[in-house]
């Protein structure tokens, strides 16, 4: 199932096409194509050329590492994500590497490589969906993080699924039109609070 964006302004195709979905297809990444999706996000720009990030990946032919993934997930989560056959937590490293100062846009560069990871999901026909709702404390007791390490985002890695095979309530949420605010709500010039004239 594809989903697009009913964008107000014309953009790719692949930005459009990006989606988070949770009805996944069980069937594999190959070895391969993982190695594409982070070679994507290896490409991502970071403050200092620092690429402040690490991926922790748990494919679901390795029992023990999916099982350790899937722990950390909050129960709506853990619920579709389970049938996905690539699970991942994102981690960022929170200072400079060569002078141990904090690195306030550590977060952000990770949220870029992630992004950049997805584009590349979607030109090869897979599906990633980044997670808030998993617990970063247990992801760094079962995977040993060290401090200095925070774990950001768990993603699921997959190919799209049925979303008729989903159970309430996500099928619904899968189905429902998808939604932004219009471009002139966030895009200022001038002072605070204007909208830029083109956006208007
Ligand atoms: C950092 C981040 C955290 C998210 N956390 C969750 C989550 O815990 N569970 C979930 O089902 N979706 C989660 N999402 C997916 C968002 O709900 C989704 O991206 C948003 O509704 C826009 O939909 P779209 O990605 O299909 O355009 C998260 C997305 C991001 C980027």
């Amino acid at each position: 199932m594809s989903n697009p964006a009913p964008v107000q302004y014309p953009v790719n195709d692949l930005i459009k096409n990006r989606w988070s979905p949770r009805a996944f297809s069980d069937k594999p990444v190959p070895k391969e194509v993982l190695q594409s999706l982070f070679e994507a996000a290896r490409w991502a720009p970071s403050s200092n050329n620092e690429q402040p990030w690490a991926y922790i990946v748990a494919t679901k032919d390795d029992a023990e590492n999916f099982g350790k993934s899937l722990g950390t997930l909050v129960e709506f989560n853990a619920n579709w994500a389970k049938k996905a056959p690539v699970l991942v937590i994102a981690v960022a490293e929170l200072a400079f590497a060569k002078n141990n100062t904090p690195n306030r846009n550590a977060q952000y560069d990770v949220g870029a490589a992630s992004l950049q990871l997805s584009i590349e999901a979607t030109a090869r026909g897979l599906v990633v969906h980044q997670m808030a709702g998993f617990d970063p404390e247990t992801a760094k007791e079962v995977y040993n993080i060290p401090q200095g390490w925070e774990p950001i985002a768990a993603m699921v890695i997959g190919y799209p699924g049925d979303a008729s095979s989903l159970p309430e309530p996500y099928q619904s949420r899968e189905k429902a039109p998808r939604a932004r605010k219009p471009i002139r709500e966030f895009v200022m010039s001038g002072e605070w609070g204007h909208t830029a004239d083109f956006a208007k």
